[in-house]
């Protein structure tokens, strides 16, 4: 897999030895920009000399990347932790680090360095180019070290060890300016950050050098892109630069706010070969009463014209979205109105969540209305109604054939192979010899409602 190192601007001479002889082995919870992170994590511990363990087990240290996002993720790194004292105990030398987002927050982090002393480093979102003199203190210091102090955090030039040879993230703006009152990514993320239209292109020109065929564009919010900058561009203006990327033939993005998603993007959405045929566009509610407690700042009209305007310009695009249910306030007919625009709108699929308050949130203040037990059958009515709906969009591809990016074995069934379609939809089928990485044309066979089957139908097109 291609590394790539430029330490010019972040200098890790200093510590180029540190982790020769040893073996590191990176837990990652949460979303695409996380993944990112620890393909950066991966790579700056390289770059020092460490090379990647197999499992936790045989690892000299073990850096979990966080999520903070909802109370879940949380609740599994305590478990995690927790298990991890038996290892440190056989073995001392074993250096525990925890990292991103959940560590950002101030209690959290004082909390994890006193409930679990045996974790020996504790690094926020803002800390990650630090790391390898962060991991320096803390193999000549006993307790844990604390560093979650915001500050300008530039990732340009840090090398990275990507997870994939054909497909790789690119963050084009870092943090959120929104404050969805129920959202703590503002809080542990910090304020938007946009990155250089040069330097995105100039990446982007250098993984199709290296043969990526696709690349996905990460921001908490992509349609802000360049605001922050006031250098004259925007999202579009950088999606048209891109496009003249040779050699790559897929761009995606995420995450879109309705409120933010301009007429130029869906035209340059429309005029492109490359950018795919899939928006995720988060609705979190379907109730204008709730969408503005919530503060995401459009009204369920709003979107329903703006998904309306999409599927007018880019037919066939498929369409996904985030829903959060039980918001504190949420009556019946609030949730009714969520279930009506999920029916109007027929999503390709729908990640759906039980509200979790998150401390230092505007919302966490908002007293709870509604129990576990209610929410839960919430959810499982919206899955009711949305689940059929994603068969029936699936099953209208049968017969169709598509493109697919092959990604390698299928993971249930060795015999398959795996990739995925423009629409970014989940194929399994049967081809002799397809190297992951390969574009290949698949005819499908038979629909589900989180995946399709194929047959091979053409030869290789890259
Ligand atoms: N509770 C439940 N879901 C949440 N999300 C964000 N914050 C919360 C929360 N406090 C969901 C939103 C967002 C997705 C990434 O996670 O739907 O789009
Ligand atoms: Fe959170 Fe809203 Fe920002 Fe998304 S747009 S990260 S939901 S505050």
């Amino acid at each position: 897999m291609p590394f790539e190192s430029s330490p010019q601007s972040h200098d890790l001479i200093e510590y180029a030895n540190l982790g020769v002889g040893k073996r590191y082995f990176i837990i990652t919870f949460g979303c695409q920009m996380n993944e990112n992170d620890s393909e950066v994590t991966a790579g700056l511990l390289e770059s020092i000399g460490y090379s990647a363990a197999a499992c936790p087990n045989e690892a000299d240290l073990i850096i979990i990347n966080t999520c903070a996002v909802r109370r879940k993720p949380e609740d599994k790194v305590a478990g995690l932790l927790g298990k991890l004292k038996a290892l440190k105990n056989e073995k001392r030398d074993l250096l525990i680090a925890v990292g991103g987002c959940m560590s950002q927050q101030e209690e959290v982090a004082s909390y994890i360095s006193k409930r679990f002393p045996h974790v020996n480093l504790v690094y926020g979102t803002y800390s990650l180019p630090r790391l390898p003199e962060l991991l320096q203190q803390a193999a000549r210091q006993r307790g844990t070290i604390v560093d979650i102090e915001a500050r300008p955090d530039s990732r340009e030039g840090l090398p990275i060890r990507r997870s994939s040879s054909f497909k790789a993230w690119l963050p084009v703006i870092y943090g959120c300016n929104n404050f969805c009152s129920y959202c703590i990514v503002p809080h542990v993320r910090g304020r938007e950050r946009s990155r250089p239209l040069e330097e995105i292109v100039a990446e982007a020109r250098t993984l199709a050098g290296q043969g990526y065929l696709e690349i996905t564009l990460l921001g908490q919010n992509v349609n802000s892109y360049g605001l922050d900058r006031a250098a004259g561009y925007d999202f579009s203006d950088l999606l048209v630069e891109l496009e003249k990327v040779e050699g790559l033939a897929r761009i995606r993005f995420m995450t879109s706010h309705p409120k933010d998603l301009s007429p130029k993007l869906i035209e340059t959405m429309r005029t492109s070969q490359k950018i795919c045929e899939h928006l995720h566009l988060p609705v979190q509610a379907g109730s204008n009463r709730i969408l503005k407690r919530m503060n995401r700042r459009y009204t369920r009209e709003h979107y329903l014209a703006l998904v309306a305007a999409i599927r007018e310009a880019i037919p066939g695009i498929a369409l996904t979205t985030d829903i959060i249910v039980g918001f504190p306030g949420e009556t019946e007919a609030d949730f009714e109105e969520t279930l009506s625009l999920v029916e109007a709108v027929r999503y390709d699929n729908a990640f759906t969540f039980l509200y979790s308050p998150r401390r230092g949130t505007a919302a966490a203040s908002l007293a709870e209305t509604l129990t576990h037990r209610e929410k839960e059958e919430r959810l499982q009515r919206l899955v009711d109604i949305q689940n059929p709906i994603s068969l029936e969009i699936n099953q209208a591809l049968v017969g169709q054939t598509v493109e697919v990016l092959v990604e390698g074995p299928s993971k249930n069934n060795h015999e398959l192979l795996t990739g995925r379609t423009r629409t970014n939809k989940l194929v399994h089928f049967k081809a002799p010899a397809c190297p992951p990485g390969s574009l290949v044309e698949i005819e499908i066979t038979e629909a589900r409602t989180f995946n399709l089957f194929g047959k091979l139908r053409d030869v290789e097109k890259h």
